[in-house]
């Protein structure tokens, strides 16, 4: 197979995997109008492919190796530790149908992952997406160290069907995957938590969560709307706390509970997990 030039509709899209990631993608790429019968995946369990084309129109493939004869983007999408061993028996196949291999996979360096592709196989982009995917708001990380620059656009084309799309350094990799791939969990838990003392205060669980999650769902269009970024926080921040009003009371006491030190100490955590899995 030749250089993939450009992203289309009908570009052959294969999932080395079926779970949560995948499936985020596979949604959101569909929904986007991506033609089903060019969306292909497979596993290793025989259960959760079948359940992903059933869910979505994709179509599962049992075997790795016609899977892979049929990729024209090959998108690794198992968990880090399991791709040496998956990509081990499949490097003639690699090889034959030569295809553009894409890594979502945390914490593993293009440098990492060329070992585990034929010599010289230089046809790799390392991608960080998010679970936003499936909802087409995914915030998706794109760097390279060997593909042309119409590989690099073909991988962005694709993402951009599942949401926003940013080429950086690789070597800024483990800060974005902090940033967008890890966040929505840690934005959960912050909701969930806000629920909570809600409940404790008195207002029902249901009520609650639809309040904290609303409202940040609204706090981050707001966010977004701003012109310059960079201060868009101080600038919601002011419109919403009036002086010496309930907002900013509540501001105080959470920066002096600790709030910014959690976010750092959860930022540098990842970070420094993201080497420990990039090295082992
Ligand atoms: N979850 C996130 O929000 C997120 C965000 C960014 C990046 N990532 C990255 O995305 C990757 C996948 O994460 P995940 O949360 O989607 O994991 P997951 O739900 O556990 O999915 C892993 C998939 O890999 C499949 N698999 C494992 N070994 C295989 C083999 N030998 N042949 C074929 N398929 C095989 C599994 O098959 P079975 O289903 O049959 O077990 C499963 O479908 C990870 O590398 C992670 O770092 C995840």
């Amino acid at each position: 197979m030749s250089e993939l030039t450009k992203f289309s509709d009908h570009t052959k899209v294969a999932f080395l995997g079926s779970g949560n990631m995948a499936g985020a993608i596979v949604r959101g790429l569909i929904a986007d109008g991506h033609q089903k019968d060019c969306v292909l995946v497979t596993d290793r369990s025989g259960k959760s492919g079948p359940a992903l084309a059933k869910e979505t129109g994709c179509t599962y493939v049992a075997e790795t190796k016609e899977l892979i004869a049929q990729a024209q983007i090959l998108i690794l999408a198992c968990k880090p530790h399991q791709v040496a061993d998956l990509l081990a028996p499949l490097q003639q196949e690699i090889k034959d149908s030569a295809p553009l291999v894409v890594s979502i996979l945390a914490g593993t360096s293009c440098e990492k992952l060329a070992k585990s592709l034929p010599d010289g196989y230089s046809s790799l982009v390392r991608v960080m997406p998010n679970v936003g995917a499936a909802l087409g708001q995914s915030t998706t990380a794109v760097a390279t160290q060997s593909a042309t620059e119409n590989e690099v656009q073909a991988v962005a084309d694709l993402f951009s069907a599942v949401g926003s799309v940013s080429v950086i350094d690789e070597g800024n990799f483990a800060t974005f995957t902090a940033m967008a791939g890890c966040s929505p969990a840690w934005f959960a838990a912050s909701v969930e938590a806000l629920a909570r003392a809600g409940v404790a205060n008195g207002l029902s669980a249901a009520t609650a969560m639809k309040a904290a999650a609303e409202a940040m769902r609204a706090s981050a269009d707001l966010l977004l709307a701003e012109e310059d970024l960079p201060l868009a926080g101080a600038e919601v921040i002011r419109r919403v706390c009036s002086p010496g009003g309930t907002t900013v009371a509540g501001l105080q006491a959470a920066e002096s509970a600790g709030l910014r030190h959690v976010w750092a100490a959860a930022v540098e955590a990842a970070i420094a997990r993201d080497t420990t899995l990039g090295a082992s």
